[in-house]
């Protein structure tokens, strides 16, 4: 490790702040001792805002219809081999009662962009957990819609909105999308979400295809200016049915390396271990949180469907009952001398 990298992770620990050009030597010249340094100056962080706790999400993937043609994505609209299915709005509710018997305080509701369901479906849906459960969070995962209908799911009481900004650089994101999406319209949706009080949480894919140390660094500097509440980062997976079926994966390193920095950046951000870190590494999730994460996000979707939602291959988690992966991951968390606990985290109540 050069001189220089020590001096930058000093700097940021300080300031949670440097140039673009900074963090792009601090991307290119990661090596074993970097890492540990930035995952030691990471856990202060973390143990001083969150002791040895991780904060649980239940994660219900309720639709695997998309009208969107993701280059990199297992569910895109042209995948003819992905088997779609939808669960209605009992099914859904079900699936939240039954993660708030568990203990969740948390719930996301994610899918692709299934404009089945109207935005009167979506309130009512909402509008029937909040009813039942006044302490569950409720959080939406579904992609672009307006900002009138982000404010009606606002009113019918759901808080939180997770939209990964992808890359925050506009040429990778035309590389990765078709020409009908674009970065500008999916900023201006995160712009709108936090304006409209929601908790945002953006995120990124590392190392996706064609994505240079330079966009990775650009993703960095957007989070230290965009400060979302919470941020999803996970490595690049391959998925054997989408155009970038000979694309290699990302990497474990890189991903560790860039939720320590992230944490660096912004201590109190939500920070989970994805679903794809634990796929491209056994101890991936165990990792991810020894590098800074303090979230975790078991999968309450019933395990019929669980297949089918295959973002990328080898998806991990696919065949267990809800209450089997919170178990795992409290064993998994506890190896790792960690706690699971049920509050909804920072900003709770809202
Ligand atoms: N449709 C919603 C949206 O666009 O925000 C939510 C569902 S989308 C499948 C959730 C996230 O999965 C995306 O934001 C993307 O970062 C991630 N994802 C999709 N395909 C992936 C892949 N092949 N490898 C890793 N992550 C992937
Ligand atoms: Fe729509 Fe992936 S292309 S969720």
């Amino acid at each position: 490790m050069g001189l220089d990298a020590k001096t930058l992770l000093n700097k940021l620990k300080k300031e949670h702040s440097l140039t673009l050009d900074e963090y792009r030597y601090l991307l290119e010249h990661r090596d074993c001792e970097s890492m540990e340094i930035a995952a030691g100056y990471a856990k202060e962080f973390q143990n001083q805002y969150y002791g040895n706790q991780v904060y649980i999400r239940g994660l219900v993937e309720f639709t695997n219809f998309c009208r969107n043609n993701c280059l990199y994505c297992g569910i895109r609209r042209d995948n003819q081999n992905c088997q779609r299915y939808r669960l209605n709005k009992q099914e859904i509710v079900d699936c939240a009662n039954e993660g708030y018997d568990m203990g969740f305080r948390t719930i996301v509701l994610q899918g692709g962009e299934d404009f089945a369901y109207s935005d009167d479906d979506i309130c009512d849906i909402i509008r029937s957990i909040r009813s039942a459960h006044e302490d569950l969070v409720v959080t939406l995962s579904i992609g672009e819609r307006s900002r009138e209908s982000y404010r009606r799911y606002y009113d019918a009481g759901a808080r939180r909105y997770l939209l990964r900004h992808e890359t925050a650089s506009p040429e990778l994101y035309a590389k990765l999308h078709p020409a009908e999406l674009s970065w500008e319209h999916r900023m201006n949706c995160l712009k709108d979400l936090k304006e409209i009080g929601y908790q945002v949480g953006a995120g990124f894919m590392v190392e996706s295809p064609g994505q240079t140390m330079r966009d990775l660094a650009m993703d960095l500097k957007f989070v230290e200016e965009f400060k979302p509440d919470m941020c999803g980062i996970g490595p690049f997976i391959t998925h054997q049915d989408t155009p970038f079926a000979n694309e290699p994966s990302g990497t474990l390193e890189t991903t560790l390396f860039c939720l320590s920095l992230i944490r660096m950046i912004y201590p109190m951000v939500l920070l989970p271990a994805t679903t794809a870190l634990g796929t491209i590494h056994p101890r991936g999730r165990e990792m991810g949180i020894m590098a800074g994460a303090n979230v975790v996000m078991p999968n309450l979707s019933p395990a019929s469907v669980r297949k089918k939602y295959a973002l990328y291959d080898n998806k991990i988690c696919t065949g267990e009952e809800a209450a089997e992966c919170l178990e795992c991951l409290k064993r998994r968390m506890e190896s790792i001398r960690y706690q699971i606990v049920t509050d909804p985290g920072n900003r709770a109540g809202l």
